[in-house]
Order: structure tokens, then C-alpha cells, then sequence
């Protein structure tokens, strides 16, 4: 049987349990947060005052924390493009509305309401130049992303499982940081974002897990392959505009580097996290190629820690136009 068979094989006995994980990590609608939860009542009288002293609170917070602030809804707000990404992936069919595509479309709208939030709160702010944020949000839409999974659901779930717990550190650290500027309301958002991030993490973590109990060789080679070419960014091509490609992302994350929110420790952090939790180390039954694998993972932490002490961060923000220096500390 070919490879991408057996994928599919695996794909459909999992699909058995989507029940199961769509109970185990998600949320029903009525029982979930809304952003509305979280800003000022436009139904409400006080609504004016609370706005009022949302962006009183807003002026403290400094100029990198705009930019990633920024950033991290910009991403959130390219959804479009990794929900239809999703749908593409071997074991997953949108048109026959099965287990995986009903996972899919709920996992999209419990994310939906992460840039939802943060954009009605940026709004509100006053801080930052909407009209740009939202010309970068349609370029990033329009660009797309490339992960270099294909269509590999192996590939795929490796990308999502990091890729989730990457969002809970960023969206995590920006709470801490709101709160020590006074920002409570703000920290309450993104404290909650980020305990969304790490459900979904669980869940594609569990996903990978199960794949390895089945199709080990196979799932340590995919492994491998995306460690080896690096998890890029959702948001790699991103741009301000009237610019090119991807002009904007070193920036951004350099921005999210010099406050740490977001830095290259906390990427090996999390390559050494899923190793541990998928038990690398103690995985039987592997081919030679997939031993081979699984040394050189093992050994990849260490040697990318190596190199991300190395990295030299710009000392002063690129000046964006999503966010006017004169406008922020
Ligand atoms: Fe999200
Ligand atoms: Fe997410």
C-alpha cells in the first residue's frame, strides 16, 4: 500500500474518535467566551465611560507591545487561510461533511473569536492606525502561506501542534505584560486566548500521539521533516502596505524578540516540549530510516540552542505604519 494510503487509513480510524476530542478539547457555544464578554457594552449606557477608560489604560503600554499586539491580531485574523488549508489535508472532506471537516470548522470558529476580540479592542484603543492594520490583514489573506506540509495530515499535525503552543506562549506573555502595566481588562483577553491555544494544542498534540501509536516510522519521519525545515511563521509573508512580501515579518518578530513575548529560546523550548510529551525517546517498532530520525531529534534541541543564543536583536523598533511612535510611549 502507498504511503499516502495508509495516511488515509489512519486518518479514517482516528475520524472514529472526533466525538471524543471535539468533547475532550473544545468548547460548546453556549458555555464559551465571547468577545463581547470582554469590551465595553455598545447596549449599555456606561458603554462611552468604559471606552473612555479603555484607552486612558491603553496610553501606558509601550511601542513594541503595539507592534506585536498588532501582529498577534493580524495573524489571528488570517484565518480564512488556515481554515481552507485544513480542509485541503489528505483524511479531511469538506464535501462528504466528515469527522475531520466537522473538527475543522469548529476548531475555526472557536479561533474566530481571537481576532475578533483583539481587533474591537484595538479600535477602541486609539492607539493604532486601524486603516493600516486592516490593508496588512487583506494582503496577509490574499498572500496566503506557505508551511511546506502539503497536503500531509502527518506534516500538518506536527505544524498545528506547535504552531498552537506557540500562540499560547505569545498571547500568554502579552497578558503578563498588560498586567504589569495596569491593563487588566487586556491581560483578561489574552489570558483567555492563550488558554484557548493550549486546548487546541492538547488536541493536535493527542492527534500526533495517537498517529504514532499506529504508523510510527512514518509519523517520526514527519516529524523529522518539519523539524528540519523549520515551523514558519502563519504570518511569514506578512506586509505593510505599499510593500513587498513578507517585508514586515523580521521586523515584527524582532519586536516580539526584544520584549519577549515571543523569542528564538522559546522556539526550542517548544521543539524540546513536544519531544518529551510524545515520548521520542521510548517510541518502539521504528524502520532504520526512522531511528535515524529519532537521534537526529533528539539531538536538535541542544544544537538549536546553540545557534539562538547567537542571534544579535535590533536594539531600536522599525517604525510601522500601523502604529504612530507620537501616539505611544
Ligand atoms: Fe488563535
Ligand atoms: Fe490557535
Amino acid at each position: 500500500m502507498s504511503i499516502k494510503n495508509i495516511r488515509l487509513e489512519v486518518m479514517q480510524l482516528l475520524e472514529k474518535k472526533v466525538d471524543t476530542f471535539m468533547n475532550d478539547y473544545l468548547i460548546p457555544v453556549e458555555k464559551i467566551w465571547q468577545p463581547t464578554d470582554l469590551l465595553p457594552d455598545s447596549e449599555k449606557e456606561t458603554f462611552f465611560e468604559e471606552v473612555k477608560e479603555l484607552r486612558e489604560i491603553a496610553k501606558d503600554l509601550p511601542y513594541d507591545f503595539w507592534v506585536v499586539l498588532v501582529g498577534d491580531t493580524i495573524t489571528e485574523e488570517a484565518l480564512p487561510t488556515y481554515e481552507s488549508w485544513l480542509m485541503e489535508v489528505e483524511g479531511v472532506d469538506n464535501e462528504e461533511r466528515n469527522g475531520w471537516s466537522r473538527w475543522i470548522r469548529s476548531w475555526t470558529g472557536e479561533e474566530n473569536r481571537h481576532g475578533d476580540v483583539l481587533n474591537k479592542y484595538l479600535y477602541l484603543s486609539g492607539r493604532v492606525n486601524m486603516r493600516e492594520i486592516e490593508m496588512t490583514t487583506q494582503h496577509l489573506i490574499n498572500d496566503g502561506f506557505d508551511i511546506g506540509t502539503g497536503k500531509d495530515p502527518y506534516k500538518n499535525f506536527v505544524y498545528t501542534s506547535f504552531q498552537e503552543l506557540a500562540t499560547y506562549v505569545s498571547h500568554n506573555r502579552v497578558a503578563q505584560m498588560a498586567k504589569k502595566y495596569g491593563d487588566n481588562k487586556l491581560s483578561k483577553m489574552c489570558k483567555l486566548i492563550a488558554g484557548d491555544e493550549m486546548r487546541h494544542h492538547h488536541a493536535y498534540s493527542e492527534f500526533v500521539n495517537q498517529i504514532f501509536q499506529v504508523d510510527p516510522s512514518e509519523m517520526m519521519l514527519a516529524f523529522q521533516y518539519m523539524m528540519k525545515q523549520k515551523i514558519v511563521m502563519p504570518a511569514h509573508f506578512l506586509r505593510e502596505s505599499g510593500q513587498k512580501i513578507s517585508s514586515a515579518f523580521e521586523q515584527f518578530s524582532d519586536s516580539a524578540q526584544r520584549i519577549g513575548v515571543y523569542t528564538a529560546a522559546d522556539y526550542v523550548d517548544i521543539m524540546q516540549k513536544l519531544i518529551d510529551k510524545w515520548k521520542i525517546d521510548q517510541i518502539n517498532g521504528l524502520t532504520d530510516e526512522a531511528e535515524k530520525a529519532r537521534d537526529y531529534l533528539m539531538k536538535l534541541p541542544a544544537r538549536m540552542a546553540r545557534i539562538s543564543d547567537r542571534l544579535v536583536i535590533p536594539e531600536t523598533s522599525h517604525v510601522f505604519k500601523w502604529v504612530q511612535p507620537a501616539l505611544v510611549k
